[in-house]
């Protein structure tokens, strides 16, 4: 079968370690998607840099609607972030046919409902596995493990540059700022580190955890969403001496009101006893726990930020669009589709 066809959209951090994951596991990669994956263009800011990372078999361009149109591509990887620009070369790709692989959080929190109905109507998949705790596979557990339960609540750190901070204030004694600039140069933050330490990062994921948790309406803007730019190392070590650690806690959980069902969802610094697991995910990692109505608690952890981790899950949504090769048009959206389908009504009043 033909190698997969890929076009990229950013050339940063996460593009850079897609695409060098990708080179380094080729064969491996090949042998699970059943077909090569071959990045035949990118679309990056800085030429000079991306080509260091590409070589000069791949063509690069810096206008993105070029990868989203581009004849010779199945699926667009998008991994430039933002969301203006980011809508607007998802939707063309779309529209072109295209599926499309995201690791853009704050684009699916946003433009989700849009996006996936466009997805529906073209019949091509949008997959984000990237977009939640980048290396673990949460949407997949969401969508595949859990499927059989009545979701009752999901919870956990769900960014890494934040618990970064926090466990170098708690464990270095450093500064905000300065722990802020280590996560920076590690590749950890957003491009605006804003999102991170104010909680909308971690607000952005936990609005798709919910949507897949849940499969109802998860109103974004009805988000309780505090940061951590209050917290001073003084509360940090009061925190440690009482036997508690300080987390930035993402909370998704079914709520009545009045009788009308609902989700509540809450992003804040929370008290965690130092003997709880979730005490134990330190550094860039991130942990979520489910509760589910038959399965009972179940935590996953790994890391929640870098380049290679999110390239790790980007590749996974490749390898899954990979497989779809072959299939009618008709039954293609269904593989990936129960989360799209779920997510689409789900955000739809974001
Ligand atoms: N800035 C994000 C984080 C990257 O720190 O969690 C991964 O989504």
């Amino acid at each position: 079968m033909r190698p997969l066809r890929v076009g990229m959209i950013g050339m940063g951090t996460v593009g850079a370690g897609t695409f060098r994951v990708l080179a380094r596991n080729q064969a491996l990669i090949a042998g699970r998607a059943g077909r090569g994956i071959e990045v035949v263009v990118v679309a990056a800011r800085n030429l000079a840099r991306a080509v260091g990372v590409v070589g000069t078999d791949v063509a690069l361009t810096n206008d993105p609607m070029q990868v989203a149109t581009h004849p010779d591509v199945e699926v667009v990887v998008e991994v430039a972030g933002g969301t203006g620009p980011a809508r607007g070369w998802v939707l063309a790709a779309i529209a072109a046919g295209k599926h499309v692989v995201t690791a853009n959080k704050a684009l699916l929190a946003v433009h989700g409902s849009e996006i996936f109905a466009a997805a529906r109507q073209h019949g091509v998949a949008v997959a984000y596995e990237g977009a939640v705790a980048v290396s673990i596979p949460i949407v997949k557990a969401l969508r595949e493990g859990l499927t059989a339960n009545r979701i009752e609540w999901v919870a956990g750190i769900v960014n890494g540059t934040t618990n970064f901070i926090l466990s170098k204030m708690r464990d270095e004694g450093l500064g905000f700022a300065e722990a802020l600039q280590q996560a920076q140069a590690l590749g950890y933050a957003e491009a605006d580190p804003t999102f991170d330490i104010e909680g909308v990062d971690a607000a952005h994921k936990m609005a798709l955890l919910a949507a897949n948790a849940f499969g109802m309406p998860v109103r974004f803007a009805d988000a309780q969403v505090e940061g951590i730019t209050r917290l001073q190392g003084l509360d940090v070590a009061c925190a440690e001496q009482l036997g508690f650690r300080i987390k930035l806690l993402g909370v998704a959980r079914r709520r009545e009101d009045h009788g009308v069902p609902g989700i509540e969802l809450r992003v804040q610094p929370a008290l965690v006893p130092a003997t709880h697991l979730m005490a134990q995910v330190n550094g860039s990692m991130n942990g979520i726990m489910v509760k589910g109505d038959a399965s009972g608690v179940t935590m996953y952890y790994g890391a929640g930020a870098g380049s290679e981790p999110t390239a790790s899950a980007v590749i996974a949504d490749l390898v899954d669009v990979a497989r779809l090769g072959g299939t009618p048009a008709a039954q293609r959206v269904p593989h990936l589709g129960f989360h799209a389908h779920a997510v689409d009504s789900a955000l739809a009043v974001l």
